[in-house]
C-alpha cells in the first residue's frame, strides 16, 4: 500500500478519519432510513386527514350546491403547510375544483383512475405517485350517493427540507467529532510517534557510532518513556563493554607487536591476517606487505611449504604442531639460521578452527651456543688431555736428557756417534719446549704480569709451527723478545693465537706472516703508552662484507670448521685490557683488479699501565 503513510501519527490519523468516515457515514444511512420510513407515516397519517377535512368541507358545498364554496375549500387546502396541491373531482374524475392551474385542463393521472373503483365510504385511500410524490383520496358521499373525491397530495419539498436540517446537523456533529479525534490523536501521537524518532535517532546514531547523542532525553513518563531510559542504559553498559574490550584488545595488540617472538595469524586458506614486526623481520619484508599474502607469497622455498604442511596439518588435525625446527642459510655472506616453529588452532566457537596462529622463535644463537659449547668442550678436554700428556712426556724427558749426558761423555763414542748424540739432544730440547709451551698454555694465570714479549708470541709460533712449515709460510718475527708487556700473559697468548690461526687459515702455499710489535703511545688518543701489535698475511683477505660482520660472535665463513668465537673473543680481551682492535684486508678479487697482492693485517694496542691492569684484575676476580 503506496500510499498509506509511513510514520505512526499520520497512519493514526489517516485510520481514525476513515473510521469516522465509515461510521459516520452509516449511522447517517441509518438515521435517514428511519426518518424517512418515519416520515412517510406521519405524511400518510397527514394527508388521510387533510383528504377527510376536504372531503367533509366538499360534501357541504356540493349538498348546498355552492362551487364557490368548494372551491374556496380547495384552494385553503392547498395553501395548508406540507400539502403541494388540492382537488375535487366528480365520481367519474372530472375535476370539479383545483387549487393551482386551470381546472378545465386538469386531467387525473392513470394511478389516480385506477385508485377510483377501490374507493369506499368512510376510508381514506393512499397511493404512491410517479417521481416519488404522495397522494391521498378519499370519497365525497352526500347522504348515501357518492358525489365525488377529495384528493390532497403531499408537499414533498418539506420532507426534503426534512432531510437538509438532518443532514446538516449531522455535518456539523462529524466536523466537531473529526476536529475532536485528530487533536487527541495528534496528541497521543506526540507521546508515541516524538519518543519513538528519538529512539530511532539513537539507534541510527550508535550504529554510526556517534556517541555523542547519549543518554537520550526521556520526554514522556509512559511505557516508551521507559523503554527509552532502558534503551539508555543498555548503551552505557554496552559502553563498558566496548571499553573492556577495547582493553583487552590494545593489551593483545601490544603483547603481538612487542612480543620478542615472531607471531602470525592464518586464516583457512592460509593466507596471512595479521603478523608481527618479529615475523616482519624474518620475512625481510614491511609489515604492510603480509595481509592477504601466502606463506609462498614472503617466504622462500621450501621454508614457506614446510610452514604451509603446519599449518594445514593444524587446519586438518586441529591439533597444535610444537617445535618444529627449521634451519638454513640466509644473509650476504650467507649465515645458518635456526627457527622452532609451533602452530596451534584459534576457534571462535567449539566447532570449527576460525584461524591457525603461529609462534616462530629465532633459536640460531642456541644452536650455534650449544655447537660452540660443544667445541669448546672437546677443545677444553683436548687442552687438558695435551697438558697430561706433556706432563707425563716431561718425566721421561729427563731420564733421556741425563742418559744423553752420560752418553756425551762416555769416552768410547767417535765424531759421528757424537754428532749424533748432539742432533739427538738438539731435538730432545725442541721436545722439551713444546712441552713447555703446551702446560703454559693450559695453566693460565688468573693474575697480570710483566711478561717478555717470547712469552707471549714466541711461544704461539712454536705451537703453529708444524702447521707453518707444512704450508711454507714464511714467518717475519720483528719485535725484540726481551721487551715486556704487564698483561693477563694467557690472555693476551689468546688473541695472538686466534689471530695467528685465520692468518693460517687464510694462507695459500707459500705465503707471509709478519709478527710485529713495538712499543708506542695510543693511535687514540695518544695518553697511554703501551704495545702495539701487528699480524699481517698474505692470505685471501676478505670481502668488504665479511670485513663488516668478523667481530660478531658466531660469525664464520669457514662452516663446521669454526665457530665465529674467535675474534669476537679477542675483542673482548682488548677491551678488557682498555685497548682497541682495527683490520684492513684486501679481498683476492680485489687484488686481481688493482694488480696488487692480497692480505690480511690485524692490529691491537694494550696498554701498558700496571695501575689500569690492577684495575682489570680486580675486576676479573
Ligand atoms: N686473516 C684472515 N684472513 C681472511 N679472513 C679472515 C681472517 N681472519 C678472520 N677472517 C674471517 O673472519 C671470520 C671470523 O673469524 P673468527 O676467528 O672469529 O672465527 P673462525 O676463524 O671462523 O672460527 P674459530 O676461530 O672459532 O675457529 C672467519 O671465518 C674468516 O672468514
Ligand atoms: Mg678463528
Amino acid at each position: 500500500m503506496r500510499w498509506w503513510p509511513r510514520s505512526i501519527r499520520w497512519q493514526m490519523l489517516a485510520g481514525l478519519l476513515l473510521l469516522e468516515i465509515l461510521s459516520i457515514a452509516l449511522f447517517a444511512l441509518v438515521v435517514m432510513r428511519q426518518q424517512n420510513k418515519e416520515l412517510k407515516e406521519r405524511a400518510h397519517q397527514r394527508l388521510t386527514y387533510e383528504a377527510g377535512a376536504l372531503a367533509s368541507q366538499s360534501a357541504e358545498a356540493l349538498a348546498r350546491e355552492s362551487p364557490g364554496w368548494l372551491d374556496l375549500s380547495v384552494r385553503m387546502k392547498g395553501e395548508a403547510p406540507s400539502i403541494a396541491s388540492a382537488k375535487v373531482t366528480d365520481a367519474a374524475g372530472n375535476v370539479l375544483s383545483i387549487s393551482e392551474g386551470d381546472k378545465s385542463k386538469a386531467n387525473l393521472e392513470p394511478a389516480e383512475r385506477a385508485t377510483i373503483p377501490m374507493l369506499t365510504a368512510g376510508k381514506a385511500e393512499c397511493l404512491d405517485l410517479p417521481h416519488n410524490r404522495w397522494e391521498c383520496a378519499k370519497a365525497i358521499y352526500v347522504g348515501n350517493t357518492m358525489r365525488g373525491i377529495a384528493w390532497v397530495e403531499f408537499d414533498e419539498r418539506t420532507l426534503r427540507d426534512r432531510f437538509r436540517a438532518l443532514l446538516y446537523g449531522m455535518e456539523i456533529f462529524g466536523g466537531i467529532w473529526v476536529l475532536a479525534s485528530t487533536a487527541l490523536v495528534l496528541l497521543m501521537s506526540r507521546s508515541i510517534a516524538q519518543p519513538l524518532a528519538v529512539l530511532h535517532r539513537g539507534t541510527r546514531a550508535l550504529m554510526n557510532k556517534n556517541d555523542g547523542n547519549f543518554p537520550l532525553p526521556v520526554t514522556v513518563k509512559n511505557e516508551i518513556g521507559d523503554l527509552i531510559l532502558a534503551f539508555n542504559g543498555m548503551v552505557a553498559s554496552l559502553d563498558e563493554q566496548r571499553a573492556g574490550l577495547n582493553d583487552t584488545l590494545s593489551l593483545l595488540d601490544s603483547m603481538l607487536a612487542y612480543a620478542p617472538i615472531g607471531l602470525a595469524l592464518f586464516d583457512r586458506s592460509c593466507r596471512l591476517v595479521r603478523v608481527n614486526q618479529v615475523f616482519a623481520g624474518i620475512t625481510a619484508l614491511p609489515l604492510s606487505r603480509h595481509l592477504g599474502r601466502t606463506l609462498a607469497d614472503v617466504l622462500p622455498q621450501p621454508i614457506a611449504q614446510e610452514l604451509k604442511e603446519a599449518v594445514q596439518q593444524v587446519l586438518d588435525g586441529e591439533k597444535p604442531v610444537q617445535n618444529l625446527e627449521l634451519s638454513g642459510q640466509r644473509g650476504k655472506p650467507p649465515q645458518p639460521w635456526t627457527w622452532l616453529v609451533s602452530a596451534y588452532p584459534v576457534r571462535t566457537t567449539h566447532q570449527q578452527v576460525r584461524w591457525v596462529g603461529m609462534v616462530v622463535l629465532d633459536a640460531t644463537e642456541r644452536k650455534l651456543s650449544e655447537e660452540a659449547l660443544r667445541r669448546t668442550e672437546k677443545l677444553a678436554v683436548t687442552g687438558r688431555m695435551a697438558a697430561t700428556i706433556a706432563h707425563e712426556i716431561n718425566n721421561p724427558l729427563e731420564g733421556i736428557t741425563n742418559l744423553l749426558f752420560l752418553l756425551r761423555n762416555y769416552s768410547g763414542l767417535d765424531a759421528t756417534a757424537l754428532n749424533y748424540v748432539n742432533m739427538a739432544e738438539y731435538e730432545l730440547r725442541r721436545i722439551s719446549e713444546i712441552t713447555q709451551q703446551t702446560l703454559r698454555f693450559y695453566r693460565q694465570s688468573t693474575l697480570p704480569s710483566r711478561t717478555p714479549l717470547r712469552e707471549l708470541l714466541d711461544s704461539v709460533l712454536s705451537l703453529y709451527h708444524g702447521r707453518l712449515n707444512a704450508l711454507g709460510i714464511q714467518v717475519v718475527r720483528d719485535y725484540d723478545p726481551e721487551m715486556s708487556l704487564f698483561c693477563f700473559a694467557g690472555e693476551i697468548r689468546q688473541v695472538v693465537a686466534n689471530l695467528v690461526g685465520n692468518a693460517i687459515d687464510a694462507a695459500s702455499q707459500g705465503g707471509r706472516l709478519e709478527i710485529r710489535a713495538r712499543q708506542c703511545n695510543s693511535g687514540k688518543d695518544g695518553a697511554a703508552s703501551g704495545m702495539r701489535f701487528t699480524v699481517a698475511d698474505t692470505g685471501a683477505g676478505m670481502e668488504p662484507e665479511v670485513r663488516e660482520c668478523i667481530f660478531e660472535p658466531f660469525f664464520t665463513t669457514k662452516e663446521v670448521m669454526g665457530t665465529g668465537l674467535g675474534l669476537w673473543v679477542s675483542r673482548e680481551i682488548v677491551l678488557k685490557h682498555h685497548g682497541h682492535i682495527a683490520v684492513r684486508s684486501r679481498s683476492a678479487s680485489r687484488a686481481t683488479q688493482t694488480g696488487s697482492t692480497s692480505g690480511t693485517v690485524f692490529r691491537f694496542f694494550i696498554p701498558d699501565d700496571e695501575k689500569l691492569a690492577g684495575n682489570n684484575a680486580r675486576n676479573a676476580v
